[in-house]
């Protein structure tokens, strides 16, 4: 079988690495891809990019492909699997429809409030006087999200009314994110230890990935702004096997059978980000319609059994009858990002240091990210730029031994965390004592 994957970054990567293992798959082709793809056997980049729908219908079509998975959000939200649905093409992932529990935080709100799954209390809001009331009523901190996608950077958690009445203003006066901050969703401040859980979905069945954390702020000890996520660690200690099943029980099968009964079955990656606080409260703090990332590359690295096989079985409503796999061993996984994520940043520096045929080892393995390769010159492209993971017989082994391996990348324009893999709790010490 020939399989497709959408996307560029370091989960594409990891999906691309992990499919191609599978007995079942011939031949990946990966659109559009980064340098990591392009030199892994078997896998093959297209200059398709993600979000022209039909031109990678048309490319499914003409290549036979047995399998599309697809990575980011956004060609999800704008309906690519009701796209390859109406030719006949499979492909693992949510509809339109049901990718609304991504793509608008009013839906996925609406849908958790009216279903009893516990989440932070909030409103919706389209002027920004009457937000600006409600926040004077309910007082800081609390948490403004523009209602629509904005890669990762429309969620603003303010300390005080001026930050507070700032982002309001950004989104709804001045329309930061355009049509995405037409509206906002105001909510509750949560307090805890966040986590992510990720499930593969069939419209009823459901498969669990093993449990991952995300370290999403830039800078050390989880100061600075919110990123895409600057690295992830698989599993999450803080999520205990009678909390898993909580987990399950109280979050994944009602929003799996909610969204069902109400219409909209969904099938794909479920990723449930997840707040725990101190006495074992859950609550949910978004949804994605797709596969972490970085989680995926750290989750994906410890997974034994076949990929291929667990989405062909979604895809067929075959999930339970399948059982995920995975390595015993903990992973950590290190992004290497450009100086100035998530801010400004310049592309096109060159990487040396790792050779074109890098392998996995047993000491782990560089997922490529933002990066491309011309004339075997690999060159960064991207934001966040490699992700750096490795398996170790406890998180700490494992960390150590990932940023062991990341010091192979020589690049003069990259930074990245050095607390990845501490468990959250001593990061945040580690903050008080500096
Ligand atoms: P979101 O895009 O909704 O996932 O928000 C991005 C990040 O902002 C989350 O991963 C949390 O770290 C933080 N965040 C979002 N909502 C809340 C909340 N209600 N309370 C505390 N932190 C939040
Ligand atoms: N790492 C967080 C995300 O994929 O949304």
């Amino acid at each position: 079988m020939k399989v497709l994957i959408v996307g560029a970054g370091g989960r594409e990567h990891a999906l691309a690495w992990k499919i191609v293992q599978s007995p079942l798959v011939e031949h990946v082709y990966v659109a559009p891809g980064n340098a990591g793809t392009a030199q892994e056997d078997c896998v093959e980049n297209i200059d398709i990019r993600s979000d022209d729908l039909t031109k990678l219908a048309d490319f499914a079509q003409l290549k036979n492909i047995g399998l599309t998975i697809v990575g980011p959000e956004k060609p999800l939200v704008d309906g690519i699997v009701d796209l390859f649905l109406s030719r006949n093409l499979k492909i693992f992932g949510p509809t339109q429809a049901a990718s609304q529990l991504e793509g608008s935080k009013e839906f996925s709100k609406a849908f958790l409030v009216r279903n009893q799954i516990p989440t932070a209390k909030y409103e919706s809001f389209s002027s920004a006087e009457k937000a600006i009331q409600y926040i004077q009523e309910n007082g800081t901190p609390i948490v403004i999200k523009a209602n629509g996608l904005a890669a990762g950077k429309g969620v603003v958690i303010a300390d005080n009314m001026l930050e507070a009445k700032e982002a309001i203003n950004d989104m709804l006066e001045r329309k930061r994110f355009g049509e995405a901050s037409r509206k906002i969703v105001i909510e509750e401040f949560l307090e805890g230890e966040e986590a992510s859980f990720i499930v593969m979905v069939d419209g009823k069945n459901i498969l669990p990935m093993a449990t991952s954390q995300d370290y999403k702020r830039a800078g050390d000890g989880d100061i600075g702004p919110n990123t895409g996520g600057m690295g992830a660690c698989s599993p999450a200690a803080v999520i205990t096997p009678e909390l898993h099943q909580r987990i399950i029980d109280e979050i994944i099968s009602p929003t799996v059978k909610k969204m069902a009964d109400e219409g909209n079955p969904y099938s794909g990656f479920l990723y449930a980000g997840l707040m725990i606080s101190k006495t074992g409260a859950l609550n949910v703090v978004e949804f994605n319609c797709r596969f972490g990332d970085p989680e995926a590359q750290p989750v994906l690295f410890r997974m034994k059994s076949d990929l291929a096989a667990h989405c062909l079985a979604a895809i067929n409503g075959q999930l339970h009858r399948e059982s995920a796999d995975w390595e015993a061993r903990n992973s950590v996984g290190v992004v290497l990002a450009s100086k100035g994520y998530p801010e400004k940043y310049k592309t096109g520096s060159q990487v040396t240091g790792i050779s074109g045929d890098q392998k996995q080892t047993d000491n782990g393995l560089i997922f490529h990210a933002g990066t491309t390769l011309t004339d075997n010159v690999i060159r960064t492209s991207g934001g966040r730029v490699f992700c750096i993971t490795a398996l170790g017989n406890s998180q700490d082994e494992a960390r150590l031994k990932a940023y062991e391996l990341l010091k192979q990348v020589e690049c003069d324009n990259l930074f990245c965390r050095k607390d990845i893999g501490l468990r959250k709790d001593k990061v945040r010490k580690s903050v008080t004592e500096v």
